[in-house]
């Protein structure tokens, strides 16, 4: 077994002066290395809760977390932010790009938090970066001079120049068309197939017909954890009778096992 992600249990409450939000109420699964996972649920269901926890950007109120093999629950903030620069790259639906650096700049940032790496490399494997998402040919232009599509190819670039294992996703096409969604997702897909584990929030049933595992979350539980037939973004031959790929129960319900033996799988009310 190769686990990516391990949670059980996991819960995060938030307090509201005097009243508490359970924006997750335990909720527990195994993410093996190089799947690609999409997580789906009602808005308020606490997809982005989930994915900040998973991201290192917040800590539960209460469960288990190992990323990677570490215990990343018991961490305090500082390591925990050593463990995000060093193995998760992180995507956003607003793509958070610093306005009045070029795109280069933006993406070699990271290596500067990350510590270590000398000015001239970190600009030479941001522009690496950059032509590696199609962005060769637009290294000195800000953020405003760019599409949004461009700009999420951009925070796609600046996600991956740690070179992290795990790349989460919140609604990364969110603010684009269809069209430029489409792109972006076959661009996971061709890291995704070289290796690097994505996890993906979306309200887009076709955009998680590219995932090869569904979990849907509601009301702060995990409502479901299925595999669906992979859809390739120019073929789309995978997609055989699976006329509502979003609806994790319209399929055979069968898990993802790449090892051919059992998935592991954890019970998913946090009672096992
Ligand atoms: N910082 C916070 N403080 C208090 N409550 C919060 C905070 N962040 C989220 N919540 C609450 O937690 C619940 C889950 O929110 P979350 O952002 O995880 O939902 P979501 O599934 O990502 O929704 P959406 O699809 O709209 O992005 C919601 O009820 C929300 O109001
Ligand atoms: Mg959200």
């Amino acid at each position: 077994m190769d686990a990516m992600i391990q949670v059980r249990d996991l819960r995060k409450t938030y307090r509201m002066g005097e009243i508490d939000v359970p924006a997750l109420r335990g909720v527990s699964f195994i993410i093996q290395r190089g799947e690609f996972v999409a997580i789906m649920g009602p808005s308020g269901s606490g997809k982005s809760t989930l994915m900040n926890l998973l991201g290192c950007l917040d800590t539960p109120s209460g469960g288990r977390y190992i990323l990677d093999g570490l215990p990343v629950d018991q961490l305090d903030r500082n390591l925990l932010a050593a463990v995000r620069n060093r193995k998760i790259g992180f995507v956003f639906q607003q793509f958070n790009l610093l306005a009045r650096q070029t795109a280069l700049e933006n993406v070699a940032l990271p290596l500067v938090y990350l510590g270590g790496v000398p000015g001239e490399e970190r600009y030479a494997r941001a522009q690496q970066m950059l032509e590696l998402v199609g962005m060769g040919d637009r290294l000195h232009h800000r953020p405003q001079e760019l599409s949004g599509g461009q700009q999420q190819r951009v925070a796609i670039a600046r996600a991956l120049i740690t070179q992290p294992a795990l790349l989460l996703a919140d609604e990364p096409t969110g603010n684009l068309d269809s069209r430029t969604s489409t792109d972006i997702l076959a661009l996971f897909e061709e890291l995704n197939a070289q290796g690097i584990t994505i996890v993906l929030v979306t309200h887009d049933a076709d955009i998680a017909a590219h995932a090869v595992r569904v979990l849907a979350v509601h009301d702060g539980l995990l409502d479901s954890d299925t595999s669906t037939p992979r859809r390739s973004v120019n073929g789309g031959a995978a997609a055989v009778g699976h006329d509502h790929p979003g609806d994790a129960r319209s399929n055979d319900g069968r898990r993802l096992d790449r090892s051919g033996g059992e998935h592991e799988h954890l019970d998913t009310n946090g009672a096992g």
